[in-house]
């Protein structure tokens, strides 16, 4: 299917597959794939490693905002998560970080650092990003925006498999805690809260399988771009 050179924006609450689905979206349709939730995970990483971190939410932001001016975390080798010229992919997927990427989401500095640096992939177009606040404040011309939601326990169960499969040893009712917690933060946050745009469409994933999200893609994309398949001239018999 040939994509026009969009921006899909795709948020949602916390576990909803958001990035599993945007990684099926950039490989079917060569698109760009950004987690802005890494770099926000990367920070809360980097202020932990620092010890600028007390208990979950104490954040000492006098060593924080300042250091945010030279902190480098980017992507790499597709999209693995890198601090400076180290990987830290597996490591901003701890439950510790996950404790932490609320309270320091909602420092308005923080935001405002990542949000440069997602603007500056948004330039090349034909990028798909998974947050909470993509098509609301970096990118609310995305051409699509889809808002994801799933079933409590589905997503703490997928979460706690995902941790299982990683060889960690997850408790089911603090993984359920956190995604809940996460939610009630980035909720309520005052600078940029989850929420869902006007023009997103809403995307219950609950009791779908993947491919059943990839067909329900395809056909938005298709009515909402005028697209006809051509594919079928591929099997055309020449000649
Ligand atoms: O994958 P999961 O849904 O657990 O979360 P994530 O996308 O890795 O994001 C981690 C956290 O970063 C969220 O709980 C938010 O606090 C924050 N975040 C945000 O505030 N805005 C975004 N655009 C993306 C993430």
């Amino acid at each position: 299917m040939n994509v026009p050179d969009i921006i899909i924006a795709i948020d949602g609450y916390s576990s909803t597959g958001k990035s599993t689905f945007a990684k099926l979206i950039s490989q079917a349709f060569g698109f760009l794939y950004l987690d802005s939730g890494a770099l926000y995970r990367g920070v809360t990483f980097f202020a932990l490693e620092n010890g600028m971190i007390e208990g979950t939410d104490r954040i000492d932001l006098g060593r924080l905002i300042p250091a945010l001016e030279t902190l480098d975390i980017h992507f790499e080798e597709g999209s693995k998560t890198f601090l400076g010229k180290r990987c830290i992919e597996d490591r901003i997927r701890t439950l510790e970080v996950s404790s932490s990427v609320s309270p320091i989401a909602a420092v308005p500095e923080v935001r405002a650092y990542v949000d440069r640096r997602l603007r500056e992939f948004g330039e090349r177009g034909r990028i798909v990003m998974d947050g909470r606040d993509i098509g609301t404040t970096v990118f609310p011309n995305a051409q699509l925006k889809i808002f994801m939601v799933a079933d409590d326990q589905v997503r703490a169960q997928r979460r706690y498999d995902e941790m299982v499969a990683k060889g960690e040893t997850p408790d089911f009712q603090e993984v359920l805690d956190n995604l809940k917690e996460r939610d009630r933060i980035d909720s309520t946050r005052e600078v940029s809260p989850l929420r869902q745009a006007e023009d997103a469409f809403v995307l219950d994933n609950s009791d779908m399988t993947l491919h059943e999200e990839v067909v329900w893609i395809r056909g938005l994309i298709q009515g909402r771009f005028d697209i006809r398949e051509t594919r079928w001239l591929w099997v055309w018999p020449l000649r």
